[in-house]
């Protein structure tokens, strides 16, 4: 039996990678850590076999509560936890400095100081900043970091705290750099599930600029392989990018949603763009094929119309989410638009 120990595992890829892993490997079990904020949801771990899944309300910055809850014999850490959402990170950053880098040495130290085996961090293509327009570049583990938000700012800057424990204390650590994902349980905070839920309750579609801004998305279960590949064959030391190689203008995505739930182009607004908007990402995921043995197994279509009908079939999931913190903050970002 291998015990694995993940963060963040409330929110939406965390909870998929538990999901998958429990479901493929019946010799694992999984102590999932994790403060359950406003993007923590304990209904996405709902059906979840509770001898080899056990959760623990915890925060990551939280040194002595990291401590008491990792065992001496953890196969690995896996680091989802995080503040996730960009547009947050622009009004207020305190939070994402906190977590995103402070929880990252805090785990760090624990998985020394309990002999964990591996660490894996669950980092973004957003540390590699903007690409051109209509450009042939792409995002490869040589691009330089030049995170432009304060989110990427922080998910760089754990990057770094990850990388000095690994030349300073020879730690065993890999990183993931995944683009954008999509799928069942996102918080609707995010362009897709956002767009769906809108649509379906046949309210205003706001699309930042002008919605040609590129984001190359990933189907999550795919992203999660990728992850465990990476775990079980990445190199300690090696970031890997990992990427469908599926470029998408914003705008277009908002049009396919509208047209499979049958809904007017009309319903969409164009709002006053987000400050400092990357304009696109795209990854090279050569890396991750040749070096793990990944490949995406999801297209596009199929993976969008299956988290569509996801959205649809899932109703409560969607009303609870959009309620409470949910409300506030829409209207704090949003106004009336
Ligand atoms: P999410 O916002 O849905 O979930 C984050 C989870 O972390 C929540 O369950 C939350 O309660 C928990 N959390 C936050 N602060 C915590 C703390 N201090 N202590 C313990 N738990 C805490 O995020 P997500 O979209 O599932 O992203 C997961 C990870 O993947 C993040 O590290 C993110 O940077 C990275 N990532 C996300 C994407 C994407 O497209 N969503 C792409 C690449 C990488
Ligand atoms: O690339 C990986 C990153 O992808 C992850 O590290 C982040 O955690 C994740 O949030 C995501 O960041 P983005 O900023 O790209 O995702 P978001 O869903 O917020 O926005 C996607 C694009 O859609 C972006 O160009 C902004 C635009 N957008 C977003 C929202 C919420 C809109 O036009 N309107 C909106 O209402």
């Amino acid at each position: 039996m291998k015990t694995f120990f993940v963060t963040g595992g409330a929110g939406f890829i965390g909870s998929a990678f538990i999901r998958s892993l429990l479901a493929d490997d019946p010799n694992v079990r999984i102590i999932n850590y994790d403060s359950l904020t406003y993007a923590g949801n304990l209904e996405n771990l709902a059906g979840l076999d509770e001898n080899r899944h056990v959760f623990v309300n915890g925060d990551i910055c939280d040194r002595s509560s990291v401590l008491a809850a990792l065992p001496d014999d953890v196969d690995a850490i896996f680091n989802f936890a995080a503040e996730s959402h960009v547009d947050r990170s622009i009004t207020s950053a305190d939070e994402f400095l906190r977590t995103n880098i402070i929880g990252t040495q805090v785990l760090l130290d624990a998985a020394r100081a309990k002999g964990v085996r591996r660490f894996v961090q669950i980092s973004t293509d957003e540390v590699m900043g903007s690409l051109p327009d209509e450009s042939d570049e792409y995002f490869t583990e040589s691009s330089p970091l030049q995170p432009n938000s304060p989110y990427a700012a922080s998910k760089a800057s754990a990057e770094f705290i990850v990388r000095a424990a690994i030349e300073t204390f020879g730690v065993d650590a890999v990183i993931t750099r995944c683009g954008n994902n999509y799928g069942p349980r996102q918080f609707p905070e995010k362009l897709i599930p956002l767009m769906i839920a809108n649509a379906m309750n046949d309210e205003p579609l706001p699309v930042y600029g002008d919605g040609k801004n590129v984001r190359d998305w990933i189907y999550v279960d795919d992203h999660c392989r990728a992850i465990w590949l990476a775990y079980e064959n990445g190199r300690s030391g090696e970031a890997y990018n990992i990427g469908s190689r599926n470029e998408q203008y914003n705008i277009d995505v908002v049009h396919a949603i509208l047209d499979a739930l049958g809904k007017p182009y009309d319903l969409i607004r164009y709002v006053t763009d987000r400050l400092g908007h990357d304009r696109r990402y795209a990854i090279d995921p050569t890396k991750a094929e040749t070096e793990l043995g990944w490949k995406p197994l999801t297209s596009w279509e199929d993976g969008l119309i299956g988290t569509i009908d996801w959205y649809r079939n899932n109703q409560p999931w969607v009303e609870h989410v959009r309620s409470g913190e949910y409300r506030e903050y829409y209207r704090r970002m949003y106004g009336e638009v």
